[in-house]
């Protein structure tokens, strides 16, 4: 069973796929990772952001991997852990040159592919994962909210993990990956064909799992009993 879901950042769609992968005990794809240890590759070794072959090149070569766990993903580079560094605004800050380069999205989406051929079963969260890189999906969500409750959201986070930042800023930082991610020429974030769209601006998580889950029902596709793998 393969579920994807797509949607701005901030729209809750991280922790909803979590949530969803943990309550139907198949695995979680987190692909915005992926892109994050490829902006953070290109930082480090100083590759020219505007350069998109220098850019599919360091992709390409660069030593980096994602480990699939349970309930989060563990990113490395060059064997150091680098789960929590992906998330900063320096990385945040640039990710969308990454997110532009048509040589890095085919390399990513072929290493989707392959982890979808190769686990069966997944739940995969991004931009362009109903659209592009799982077109035949079983299911296909589309995530979104108001741009206010998306920043107050993310401000959140950046706060629990020491950031400095105010709303203001994460507000700009949103607003510029909003239109980036929706005008780029390559896999621009759009509703995939047959998607269902949810609101989260007035959702918990909880409320937007279990509507979820009625659509996967409704879908005919198997949900296990809660209790054991309830998160
Ligand atoms: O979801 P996120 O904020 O972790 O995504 C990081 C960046 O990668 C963001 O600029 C959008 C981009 N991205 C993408 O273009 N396609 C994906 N499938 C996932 C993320």
């Amino acid at each position: 069973m393969i579920i994807t879901i797509d949607g701005p950042a901030g729209s809750g769609k991280s922790t909803a796929a979590r949530k969803l992968a943990a309550r139907l005990a198949i695995p979680y794809l987190d692909t915005g990772a992926m892109y994050r240890v490829v902006t953070l590759l290109a930082l480090e070794d100083g590759v020219d952001l505007n350069d998109e072959a220098a850019l599919a090149e360091a992709a390409a070569r660069g030593d980096y991997d994602l480990d699939l766990g349970p309930t989060h993903i563990r990113a490395t580079l060059r064997g150091r852990d680098v789960s929590e560094e992906i998330r900063s605004m320096r990385v945040s800050d640039h990710t969308r040159f990454i997110a532009a380069s048509p040589g890095v999205r085919r390399l990513l989406v072929e290493r989707q592919q392959a982890i979808g051929r190769r686990l069966g079963s997944l739940v995969t969260e991004g931009r362009d994962q109903g659209s592009v890189a799982f077109p035949d999906a079983d299911l296909k969500f589309f995530v979104d909210a108001d741009i206010q409750k998306r920043a107050e959201r993310r401000l959140h986070e950046l706060l629990a993990d020491g950031e400095e930042v105010d709303l203001a800023q994460v507000l700009e930082n949103l607003r510029q990956r909003d239109r980036t991610d929706s005008q780029r020429a390559v896999a621009p974030l759009t509703v995939p064909d047959g998607a269902i769209r949810i609101d989260t601006s007035e959702l918990s998580i909880h409320e937007v799992v279990e509507m979820m889950l009625t659509h996967i029902r409704r879908a005919g596709l198997q949900v296990p009993d809660a209790g054991q793998h309830d998160v």
